[in-house]
């Protein structure tokens, strides 16, 4: 059976689940926020060691204002919430991507709670903010530059943003594609696509996918 210790997913569909039920977009997005929670017990009830979640790329800044501005303060809610769930399910909260650009409330929600949960064991919960692949390659390798690292695999990995490769990426709403999340990362992860939108998607379908997950067979290129 193959190991599971790393799981990303590309939540989609939140603007289409709120456009169903006659909603505004933004209610959409709220109710995604409210999957998280379910989805970090279910890697926590079977030993899954990392959840990577795509949260905010770095090309989601092109969208309205009003939207962008939505999403930021449904993130600062959503830290501030989830303080104390995090501490009490030992969770460790992570950010993956360039928070330079986050005003300094955010910022110091996000230190805040970082630091509060670094020695937490049980999962490491990676949110993508202002995430992009191509945007992490390029920190990571003016990373090794400041250091003077020689160019190679290892180095190049050891600076990315998560080092640690994708066992399984799922992503929801329907469409398949990776959208420049942790390309390198994903380079052998096994990938599951769903129509399901992200705010209907649950731990039972979860459990499903991981189900097939553990009956594939997994080469990495040999035979
Ligand atoms: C994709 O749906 C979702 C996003 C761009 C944002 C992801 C945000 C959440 C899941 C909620 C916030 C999460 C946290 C942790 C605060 P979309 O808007 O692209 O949906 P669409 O494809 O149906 O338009």
């Amino acid at each position: 059976m193959n190991s599971l210790k790393h799981l990303a997913i590309i939540m989609d569909g939140n603007g289409r689940w709120a456009k169903k039920q006659g909603l505004i977009r933004t209610k959409g997005h709220e109710a995604g926020a409210n999957v998280v929670e379910a989805m970090c017990e279910f890697c926590i009830r079977n030993d899954i060691k990392i959840l990577s979640l795509y949260a905010f790329s770095t090309e989601n800044w092109s969208r309205p204002k009003s939207e962008v501005d939505f999403l930021m303060d449904l993130l600062l809610k959503f830290l501030v919430s989830k303080k104390e769930s995090f501490i009490k399910n030992e969770i460790n909260f992570n950010v993956i991507g360039d928070i330079i650009p986050f005003n300094d409330k955010l910022r110091d929600e996000i230190s805040n709670l970082k630091s509060l949960t670094k020695d937490n064991k049980k999962l490491k919960l990676n949110l993508a903010i202002n995430y992009g692949a191509k945007d992490e390659i390029l920190r990571a390798l003016k990373r090794m530059q400041e250091q003077n690292l020689d160019i190679n695999e290892a180095n190049l990995e050891a600076n990315l943003d998560e080092s640690e490769p994708i066992d399984l990426l799922i992503r929801t709403g329907g469409e398949k594609r990776l959208s420049n999340f942790m390309l390198i990362q994903a380079s052998y992860a096994e990938l599951a696509f769903t129509d399901t939108l992200w705010p209907d998607f649950t731990s039972l379908e979860l459990e499903k996918i991981v189900q097939n997950f553990y009956q594939i067979s997994r080469r990495f290129g040999g035979l």
